[in-house]
């Protein structure tokens, strides 16, 4: 294929002056059309703001080195300025350049892991500027397997710093589509390239401790770290309430996280206690008079009549509900339901991210079945 189409978009509400013309760049993922990446690469240059997708989810570019663009994607996204973007590269010799220091265990990480869901936290140099960094002494980095992310960082010629492409505190985008309902008008353009294939961030480390620390569990699952070395997780990752400040060390720990409009309510324990549970809620929460989303599983979705009923796959297909997660949240917001009940899953392999953003989402309004 390699087609390409350029479509500007009009606003759907009359255009305030303020506001940009979001264009939309359709790119083959297998084989980028170079003429769609340079066009996007042209504004990143020139201080703009491009989202673009990765293999976890869609990002929101600016040039790294640029604090005026770093600061446009803050206010882009209504981002709160404390909380860093992922700084994203497409060859390793880069992290030397950004990076302090580079310790010889993320150089094995990097070596296995990259281009891929995993992000690395190191001291950096004096080359990142402060607002990339929000003022911290550390710059998290990660190198996207996606042919579109690394033909526009490699054309763009800067390292680009992303984060998820979504308005803060929203479900991350899993598609253009997201991006565009969040931030058509508050951006220049954006690359589709259809859904992304992991549909949870990276995980991110940090390597400036040792054994390293996963202070977000993301695409590449806990278990496969620790086939490398000894790695730790922050109590955060797990954590099934909020944690103090003193605790925290990653500033996303602090923010309200992938929230849809809807709230959230996650039942955890034993399947079948977890379906009376979750029957149980769905009535009481209908008799008040709300519309009521059940997140379910294949095995689980039949026991439940409620308004919307969505199975996220199987539930020993955690890689399939990692997929669903993000955008099965905000359909059920556009389904204008009030609540939203999810069941509790396993935490094994892509089951960490996926309880964790589940957790995040309700605001840790975790109730115990059984
Ligand atoms: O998969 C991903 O990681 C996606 C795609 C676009 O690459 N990006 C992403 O970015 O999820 P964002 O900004 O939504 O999440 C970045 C996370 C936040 O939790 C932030 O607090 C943390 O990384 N982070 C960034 N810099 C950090 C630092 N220096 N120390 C500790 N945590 C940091
Ligand atoms: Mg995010």
């Amino acid at each position: 294929m390699g087609s390409l189409t350029f479509k500007t978009v009009q606003p759907i509400m009359g255009k305030a002056s303020h506001m940009k013309n979001t264009q939309m760049l359709i790119v083959d993922p297998q084989e980028p059309d170079l003429e769609g990446i340079r066009v996007a690469a042209k504004l990143i240059v020139q201080g703009g703001l491009v989202a673009f997708p990765t293999e976890t989810v869609y990002g929101l570019g600016a040039n790294a080195l640029n604090p005026d663009a770093v600061l446009g994607l803050f206010k882009a996204k209504k981002r709160p300025l404390d909380n860093p973007p992922i700084v994203h590269v497409e060859n390793i010799q880069d992290v030397y350049k950004l990076a302090e220091y580079v310790p010889a265990k993320a150089e094995k990480l990097m070596r296995k892991f990259w281009p891929g869901p995993l992000t690395l936290i190191f001291q950096h140099s004096q080359m990142v500027p402060k607002v990339t960094v929000a003022g911290l002494d550390t710059v998290a980095i990660r190198m996207p397997k996606h042919n579109v992310a690394l033909a526009l960082i490699r054309e763009s010629g800067c390292p680009i710093a992303a984060p998820s492409g979504n308005i803060a505190g929203r479900p991350s985008p899993t598609s253009a589509k997201h991006v565009f309902e969040d931030l058509n008008g508050r951006i220049d353009a954006i690359l589709d390239s259809g859904p992304t294939r992991i549909g949870v961030e990276s995980t991110v480390l940090d390597m400036t401790v040792d054994p390293p620390v996963v202070l977000r569990p993301g695409g590449t699952p806990f278990e496969t770290l620790k086939k490398m070395f000894d790695v730790r997780l922050h109590p955060f990752v797990v954590a099934e309430k909020v944690l103090s400040l003193s605790e925290v060390r990653s500033p996303g720990m602090r923010h309200k996280h992938y929230a849809p409009n809807a709230d959230v309510i996650v039942v955890e324990g034993a399947i079948p206690a977890v379906v009376t549970k979750v029957r149980e809620l769905a009535d009481s929460y209908r008799q008040k008079g709300a519309k009521v989303g059940i997140l379910a599983t294949d095995e689980t979705q039949t026991a439940y009549e409620t308004d919307v009923v969505k199975s996220l796959g199987s539930r020993f297909n955690m890689d399939l509900v990692a997929k669903n997660l993000f955008s099965f949240l905000r359909e059920l917001d556009a389904a204008g339901v009030n609540v939203i009940i999810a069941e509790g899953l396993s935490t094994e392999g892509l089951g960490l991210a996926v309880m964790n953003r589940l957790r995040k989402a309700s605001g840790y309004n975790i109730i115990k079945a059984g």
